[in-house]
């Protein structure tokens, strides 16, 4: 069975665990198992670009953060567009072919899952495996790359607490989170933020100057965990373009700068912004990431076994399991404004900016 594997959209913790699992089950469990590499994401596939995958290519990378073989953004509105008289859907389906695959393991988000979604109803025989920090992949509880992301925005918002508390100070940290503000969530919670600000509840200026005064008050300083796809109430009803091309104009990509500054001129307190960007990204996966995507890994390479393709590996209370790609193809799991974490943070205090 020849199987090829490539990783797409933003890296993250654990995909060379993913990559590792797979290589060993099927060394040791699919007959005349043949791996292959794709290098850089939709992008190698589309080229027609592989390489293989020995056993000294995987086995030392459980702990190594990034990917081995390399990844890259192809914007799925462009896979069907044709240029040159073919598209890249096209050319990747053919690729598949002359590459001789039996199956292509595709590791990455909700973009990747929807080209792969593609790619099956072109006749390839794909299986997904969700990665993303984002932790916004429809029909699984948790994606690999998220545990490390939150260990990490928790350890940076500790050790801004200590600077805020010193100079009683507004600190805002920016978390990354575009569209889903699991990440935000998770670690505001985990690092005792005052007020977490995610893009599922639009805030108002106004109600986070109200929460950080009362923790200027009672504490001498303010913690505020942004989701970078926060929005303010009053540019909610907005397109993302629109609201986009405002930002453009400030010289601004997030709501952070903004609402740093008129949280300065709100409280009078000395306010700052630090934006965490890819830290959160990077680096040595922690141990849970590593055993859950060596686990996802594993179970994947257990369906290609199983001839069980069209499908992508999910968590789901607690268990390993698979859902069609058709299926989660194209939708979100978003936070819940109305759901237990949100409730359990408002309960003790935790300003969302919409009260
Ligand atoms: O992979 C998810 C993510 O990290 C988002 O949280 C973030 O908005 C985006 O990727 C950043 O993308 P890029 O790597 O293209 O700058």
């Amino acid at each position: 069975m020849k199987m090829g594997i490539l990783t797409s959209g933003g890296d993250c913790s654990g995909l060379n665990a993913v990559i590792r699992a797979i290589g060993l089950y099927a060394e040791r469990n699919i007959k005349n198992a043949e791996l292959i590499g794709i290098p850089g994401g939709y992008g190698g596939l589309i080229r027609g670009e592989s390489e293989p995958l020995r056993r000294s290519d995987f086995e030392d990378i459980l702990d190594r953060g990034g990917t081995i073989l390399g990844t890259s953004r192809q914007p799925f509105k462009l896979m069907a567009v044709v240029e040159n008289g073919t598209s890249r859907l096209r050319r990747m389906c053919e690729n598949y072919k002359k590459m001789g695959l039996d199956c292509l393991f595709t590791l990455g988000g909700a973009g990747t899952h929807k080209t792969a979604a593609l790619l099956c109803a072109e006749g390839c025989n794909v299986i997904g495996v969700p990665k993303t920090i984002d932790n916004d992949i429809y029909g699984t509880d948790v994606t690999f790359g998220f545990q490390t992301a939150v260990e990490v925005a928790t350890e940076c918002i500790d050790r801004v607490r200590t600077t805020a508390a010193s100079h009683r100070r507004v600190m805002l940290v920016e978390i990354m989170g575009n569209k889903a503000g699991w990440l935000t969530l998770q670690t505001g919670i985990a690092a005792g933020a005052d007020v977490i600000l995610l893009p599922e509840i639009p805030f108002s200026p106004e109600s986070v100057a109200k929460s950080a005064k009362a923790a200027l008050e009672e504490k001498g300083y303010c913690i505020v965990a942004v989701a970078e796809g926060s929005v303010l109430a009053s540019e909610a009803p907005f397109k993302k373009k629109d609201r986009a091309f405002v930002r453009t104009e400030r010289g601004e990509t997030t709501v952070t700068p903004h609402l740093a500054e008129v949280l300065g001129e709100l409280t009078g307190a000395e306010t700052r912004a630090t934006v965490l960007g890819y830290l959160q990204r990077g680096g040595v996966p922690c141990a849970y990431d590593r055993a859950l995507s060596s686990r996802l890994g594993g179970y994947a390479a257990k369906l290609a076994k199983e001839g069980r393709f069209g499908v992508t590996v999910a968590v789901s209370g607690g268990n390993i399991t698979f859902n069609a790609l058709v299926d989660i193809a194209g939708k979100y799991k978003l936070v819940d404004p109305a759901g237990p974490a949100v409730a359990y943070a408002r309960s003790v205090g935790i300003s969302f900016g919409d009260e």
